[in-house]
């Protein structure tokens, strides 16, 4: 797919009879720095609230931007705007099964009219392999956005992609670039050829000197050390990381000891179990007790014995596996993004008990 550097250009201010930058616009010039060091002295940018409402999306185009993945452009269905969103956003997509999966949003937060997201197809994967089937036209149902990965406003960047984890480190590229901040962006993947959005990303460079692509392949270059990856970090950098597990694991320890450097991340698979313990849960409405094994999550015991139970990300922060917590010590591991108080509910894909028995209602 073909960017277009003039689509993503700041518009020329209007002019006045006499030729002049017109007033108001004039004075916008002086504010919106001054919000934008403010937003930067607060570190965050605030996230949108999240959208809990369905938005009916039509599938406006399907495009193939690398070997096995089919990106995706929505449009709302009557065409009103969608909800504004940031970069590191995704939305849940309702496929036409009724399955639901977590997509983050690849596209450009200031084009309203249209949202993106790019699916890797997964040998085997159910989701990947019917947002593949999709073609322009199909309707689908969006929940979110929701922001799980929030982008904050930092002095520099280094920005590490792995494969399909450009996507939600795509847009924070090219905010960095549109606001002049400084970052190095690695990008690694097995080939050029399956490394999504290669176009877009050398027209961002060409848009940002000074900062840095070091585009990747291990094909090219080999698998990368972490070395590689992160390199000299100074104070003061956020370190944006997305990809396979074992990515994030070589990240996480190349920087330790690093209280100058705020490091976020965001993972394809849940998360391995750390520190887990056997304990109980009893299902209330049922009085059913089920043991969960200290390696596995209550929410794999569970679903064996109720198929039906919902649940989406399995990581944590989509809320959709969220049961009302009758009595018990939780070990609260998910990240909220909104909704309930988490003590009065647990997300059973990722929290665990601190010793005892959990007592769900369900
Ligand atoms: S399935 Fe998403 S929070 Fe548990």
């Amino acid at each position: 797919m073909k960017h277009s550097e003039e689509k993503y250009a700041d518009p020329p201010f209007p002019r006045d009879p006499r030729g002049r930058p017109d007033r108001f616009y004039r004075t916008l010039e002086r504010i919106v720095p001054a919000l934008e060091r403010f937003s930067a002295m607060i570190g965050t940018m605030s996230p949108p609230p999240p959208v809990d409402r369905d938005l009916d999306v039509t599938v406006a185009r399907v495009d193939r931007p690398a070997e096995g993945v089919a990106a995706l452009t929505l449009q709302r269905v009557g065409g009103a705007p969608l909800p504004a969103w940031q970069p590191g956003c995704h939305v849940d997509v309702v496929l036409p099964s009724g399955q639901v999966r977590q997509y983050s949003l690849c596209g450009d937060p200031a084009d309203r009219g249209r949202y993106r997201i790019a699916v890797r197809r997964i040998p085997d994967g159910r989701g990947s392999g019917e947002v593949h089937a999709l073609t322009a036209g199909a309707r689908l149902t969006l929940r979110g956005p929701r922001n799980a990965f929030p982008f904050a406003r930092r002095e520099r960047y280094l920005f590490i992609a792995g494969g399909i984890g450009i996507t939600p480190i795509l847009p924070m590229v090219r905010a960095a670039a549109r606001h002049h901040t400084e970052f190095r962006f690695v990008y690694t993947g097995r080939s050029r050829t399956t490394m999504p959005f290669l176009d877009e990303l050398s027209s961002l460079a060409s848009g940002a000197p000074g900062s840095r692509m070091d585009i990747r392949p291990d094909d090219e270059f080999g698998p990368p050390s972490a070395e590689t990856l992160v390199g000299d970090v100074a104070p003061g950098t956020a370190v944006y990381v997305c990809g396979p597990p074992p990515l994030i694991a070589a990240v996480r320890d190349a920087l330790p000891d690093r209280p100058d450097v705020a490091l976020f991340w965001e993972r394809f698979s849940p998360p391995p179990i750390v520190d887990g313990t056997e304990f109980e849960v009893e299902l209330a409405r049922s009085g059913r007790v089920l043991r969960v094994p200290a390696d596995r999550s209550a929410l794999d015991v569970i679903s064996e014995a109720r198929p039906d139970t919902p649940s989406s990300c399995r990581q944590g922060f989509c809320g959709t596996c969220r049961v009302r917590l009758l009595s018990g010590p939780a070990d609260h591991r998910d990240r909220p993004t909104g909704g309930s108080p988490r003590r009065e509910e647990i997300a059973i894909c990722v929290s665990r008990s601190l010793g005892g028995r959990l007592r769900l209602d369900m």
